[in-house]
């Protein structure tokens, strides 16, 4: 069976500010020669012929550019550090291998400009002095392996990568690796355990992988659509870079959005746009909306007064939310927030590694205690049960999969506590659409039959 690329499926939402999503939808970036027809190189060409590596990053830093993998580190930041580590060998790594599915951005990237990913790949080789270079895609993309592969040989062959680059001595081998797809594999210290052979599971930081990553060399690992922007930077300038986005985080972020929206879809919109605009570039709600989750497993729920709120790191996190992999799921009235926020968790508590036991046996039991209120059979406490093993797990956590994955729930207790009252009391779903009523009726012997006799 022949794959389909998912950007050609995906609707791209004409709101917002194109700059990366240009060209993504009819696959005209694909090729080299269809990228160059679109400036592609131009960032490369300039940091190697222009502005060294010192400059380069000078640019990037001025550019304020953070990453778009969640954390929102400051991108110059990391690179500084690997470039000042003193080291035989250093490594940078585009990390595609831990989004879940609803976070469209960096796949569609990888399958519509996999040139762009590469080029800022290697701009960030360039600045932090690099010589390997490890493009780290999930196993069920497989259009965007294929793509990346091909866009890696064109490069080589035009010694936009490889050795000896554009003729100069600067030289960065790239390859592109397949693994498991796993949420956690996403988490940069797993991702470095996964590349090394070893189970794809976090380490305790520090020390950072720009201190000790791949083999013990410094290692700097970047989210792909940070690295898309390092490369528009390079070629548009800072001052292009920051004429949108806010103050503190500059620029554009790719955001999928879906749900109770009339066009769902991806969009590329500036950060610190209010949460209700991201609603209206995908068509507007049902005139119910009642909360937005933004940030997917990890991120958490604003309510539908809340949507002033900008799009944007620290607000979100002030709102107990997170930009994550740029998922955002409208809700409206008949949604339960429950069930939601279980659906959430459980998917947190599969892709847990089970490395860390309060991640392991947490997510679970509050899975549980969850299925306990929504069947309407808790037991005491047990809303103040999810409150504290919530604290318990971010207080000890590994990794933010276990320090994040209670946000979904969290945040809707906090807003919508009625609701879970609802179901734990008095049996109700107020939305009238959760799963765990709906099947309960099932479970029920039919009224009016005789069981059969055994
Ligand atoms: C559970 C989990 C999953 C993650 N998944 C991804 C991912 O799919 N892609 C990504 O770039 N970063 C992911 N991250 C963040 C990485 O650890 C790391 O911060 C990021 O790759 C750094 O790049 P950036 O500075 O460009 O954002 C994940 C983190 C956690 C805790």
């Amino acid at each position: 069976m022949t794959e389909q690329a998912l950007s050609a499926q995906i609707r791209i939402l004409p709101g917002g500010e194109h700059r990366l999503l240009t060209g993504i939808a009819d696959g005209s970036r694909v090729t080299l020669a269809g990228a160059r027809t679109h400036h592609a190189y131009e960032g490369l060409t300039r940091a190697i012929e222009t502005l060294g590596p010192e400059m380069t990053l000078a640019q990037v830093e001025a550019s304020g550019l953070r990453g778009r993998g969640g954390g929102g580190y400051p991108t110059a930041a990391k690179w500084r550090a690997a470039r000042d580590a003193t080291a035989g060998r250093k490594v940078v790594v585009a990390n595609l291998i831990g989004a879940d599915p609803t976070a469209l951005g960096d796949r569609a990237l990888a399958e519509g400009n996999p040139h762009l990913i590469l080029e800022g790949l290697m701009i960030a080789a360039f600045a932090t002095g690099a010589s390997e270079a490890i493009i780290a895609v999930r196993t069920d993309w497989p259009v965007a392996i294929e793509r990346l592969r091909a866009a890696v040989a064109e490069a080589d062959a035009a010694r936009l990568a490889g050795y000896l680059v554009l003729g100069t001595d600067f030289s960065c081998t790239v390859s592109v690796w397949q693994g498991a797809a796993a949420l956690v594999a996403g988490e940069e210290t797993a991702l470095l355990a996964a590349l090394a052979g070893d189970r794809g599971m976090p380490v305790i930081r520090p020390p950072y992988p720009t201190e000790r990553g791949l083999g013990g060399d410094p290692t700097t690992v970047q989210n792909a659509e940070t690295l898309a922007h390092a490369a528009w930077i390079l070629r548009h300038g800072t001052q292009e870079f920051r004429s949108v986005g806010s103050a503190d985080s500059p620029g554009t972020k790719l955001v999928s959005i879906y749900g109770r929206v009339a066009n769902p879809g991806l969009a590329e919109v500036a950060l610190g746009s209010p949460l209700s605009t991201l609603v209206k570039i995908a068509g507007g709600g049902s005139g119910t909306t009642k909360a937005v989750f933004v940030g997917g497993p990890g991120g958490g729920a604003l309510g539908a007064d809340e949507l002033d709120t900008p799009y944007d790191f620290e607000p979100l996190r002030r709102a107990g939310a997170g930009i994550g992999l740029g998922q955002v799921l409208v809700t409206d009235s008949d949604t339960c927030m429950v069930d939601t926020a279980r659906f959430f968790l459980d998917y947190s508590a599969r892709e847990a590694c089970g490395k860390a036991v309060p991640c392991r046996i947490g997510t679970r039991r509050l899975v549980e205690t969850l299925d306990r209120i929504l069947a309407a059979t808790p037991r005491p406490n047990d809303l103040l049960l999810l409150r504290e093993l919530s604290r318990k797990m971010t207080d000890t956590a590994l990794c933010h999969l276990e320090s994040r994955a209670p946000g979904p729930m969290l945040t809707t207790i906090e807003r919508f506590e009625g609701e879970y009252r609802a179901h734990a009391e008095r049996g109700e779903c107020p939305a009238g659409s959760c799963r765990a009523l709906d099947v309960a009726p099932l479970l029920a012997p039919l009224s009016g039959v005789e069981p059969a006799a055994s």
